[in-house]
């Protein structure tokens, strides 16, 4: 199996002989939605880079699929125009590259027309050429437009022709629902066909916590409960629903955030480490440490779950509206754009060393971090000094928005009296690499025309986090569940989530700016 430059492991194949990156096969990605947001936003852009950075194949062709009426010609100048909008500036002549490459196909995702039109366009010069098929429209099309795919014949691979298909989230809306998705799929699809996408897998500072872990000798040893006293991970948005009413009132962030992303970042942080960096060993491990999650039963879910919904208040100094006035929101909804929750990993390396997990809508900064505490030093030393109290150790992984590591410790205060300063490491990943520009799915995308499946999740990947947050589900849909906690725009959530924490003996880190 390949192994992708951009992701990790850089390994074998990765470079060429010339020094070059490798280029992805020749191949056409065809883009079912092709006029929606993401396709529009990420996709386009994120072509763009990859051609931008060399990783982009000659023989690529773009395929765009949609409802609306539109010629190949309108399609090609939306393509460029789509680039120019989300991505200035860019170089003009690389626009031209991708939107000359570019063809569009009209028609209903479940009319069979459509399949047959895009077939005669995927073996335009002959002989059939290998397809990405990117599924970035709403769920309910992910199964039909698989199955047409399978009965068109299009999802039929054959020597040096490959057939992938990339869905997006959410995948299901419980256990039941991803299962049955799953199992659909596998109908048509072999699972090695199939990359479902979790676009905080492709975030560069994600992949960084696999190469600080296991590219470093320093780190390891110190990452298990001998030394770890809790981990706090973090993703806060200081958005709000915005026209998403409609999607994000049948989901709220346990669905929407906490069943993939946290969890995925939750994994990676708390993985072993894999026998290599093939696709299958790394997931394997991912699978392993989610399985080993303790299981939230109804107890558990009541008391080590907290879910909040934001009401109205104040986000970047502006007045904003809460929830429940939102565009498409139910005005009486019970629906949680919050949730914190402390979790247990039953294995020898994290029993009993909790983690807590939050994130939310409309809160004071937009931040993703890795907090991990590591436990005190022995206070004997300073029994007969000044030296009342020592702050405890922090390395903290920032993922976003300015992407780095620090590492929190004390130091001693220059002066005769012997006095505890607590003193900051900090490395940002711009200073050291630059930045290059990343809408986040370039990786993804590229990996996933190399046949590289590692950020991908597997079909029982998707189903362990499901796993895990049924029981939640269940306990929040019960008759005696309370209701959801309100907490001001601008906030951090609603106070039972400090309590969480406190209840510990704990408190939440107030994340870097
Ligand atoms: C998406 C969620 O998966 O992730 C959105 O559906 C959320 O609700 C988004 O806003 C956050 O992604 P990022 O990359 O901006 O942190």
């Amino acid at each position: 199996m390949a192994t992708s430059p951009l992701s990790l492991p850089v390994a074998e194949g990765a470079p060429r002989a010339d020094g070059k990156p490798r280029l992805a096969d020749p191949c056409s990605v065809v883009l079912f939605g092709a006029s929606g947001d993401l396709a529009m936003r990420k996709l386009l852009p994120a072509l763009f880079n990859l051609r931008h950075e060399g990783f982009l194949n000659d023989h690529f062709a773009l395929v765009g699929v949609g409802r609306d009426p539109m010629s190949p010609e309108q399609y090609r100048h939306k393509v460029a125009q789509d680039i120019a909008r989300f991505l200035a500036p860019v170089d003009q002549a690389l626009v031209d590259w991708i939107a000359c490459r570019a063809t569009y196909v009209s028609g209903g995702y479940d009319d069979e027309a459509t399949y047959a039109r895009l077939r005669d366009v995927l073996a335009a010069d002959g002989r059939p050429r290998s397809a990405l098929f990117y599924l970035a429209t709403p769920p309910a099309l992910f199964e039909p437009i698989v199955e047409r795919l399978g009965a068109s014949g299009l999802a039929a691979e054959m020597p040096g022709v490959w057939r992938r298909v990339i869905v997006e989230k959410p995948f299901g809306h419980d256990l039941a629902s991803a299962r049955a998705l799953n199992s659909r799929m596998r109908a048509v699809l072999a699972e090695q066909q199939i990359y479902r996408i979790d676009h905080y897998l492709g975030k560069e500072t994600v992949q960084n916590i696999l190469a600080l872990r296991f590219g470093n000798g320093i780190f390891e040893p110190l990452w298990n409960r001998n030394y770890v006293n809790h981990v706090q991970i973090t993703v806060a948005e200081t958005v709000g629903v915005e026209q998403r009413g409609g999607y994000y009132d049948t989901s709220g962030a346990l669905r929407d955030m906490l069943q993939n992303h946290l969890f995925q970042l939750l994994a990676v942080t708390t993985m072993e480490p894999p026998s290599s960096f093939q696709a299958e060993a790394v997931r394997d491990e991912r699978l392993k440490v989610l399985e080993a999650v303790r299981p939230f039963g109804p107890s558990a879910a009541a008391r080590d779950v907290v879910r909040g919904q934001y009401g109205p208040g104040e986000s970047g100094g502006q007045a904003v509206p809460g929830y429940r006035q939102e565009p498409k929101v139910n005005p009486l909804s019970q629906t949680e754009t919050f949730v914190a929750l402390k979790v247990l990993i039953d294995n020898w390396r994290w029993a009993e060393v909790p983690f807590y997990l939050r994130t939310g809508k409309r809160l004071p900064t937009r931040v993703t971090e890795i907090a991990i505490q590591f436990k005190g030093a022995p206070h004997a030393l300073f029994r007969d000094t000044p030296v009342e109290r020592m702050h405890p150790n922090w390395l903290v992984l920032r993922l976003q928005p300015s992407e780095g590591i620090s590492l929190q410790f004390e130091a001693k205060v220059p002066g005769p009296r012997v006095r505890l300063g607590t003193v900051k490491m900090d490395f940002s990943y711009a200073d050291y690499f630059g930045r290059s520009p990343s809408t986040g799915y370039e990786t993804l995308l590229y990996d996933c025309m190399i046949g590289d499946a590692t950020l991908f999740h597997r079909a029982d990947l998707v189903e362990a986090g499901w796993n895990l947050v049924s029981p939640i589900q269940a306990a929040w849909q019960a008759q005696a569940a309370p209701p959801v906690e309100p907490y001001f725009a601008g906030t951090w959530g609603p106070a039972a989530a400090d309590e969480l924490l406190r209840r510990d003996g704990r408190a939440w880190r107030v994340p870097d700016a």
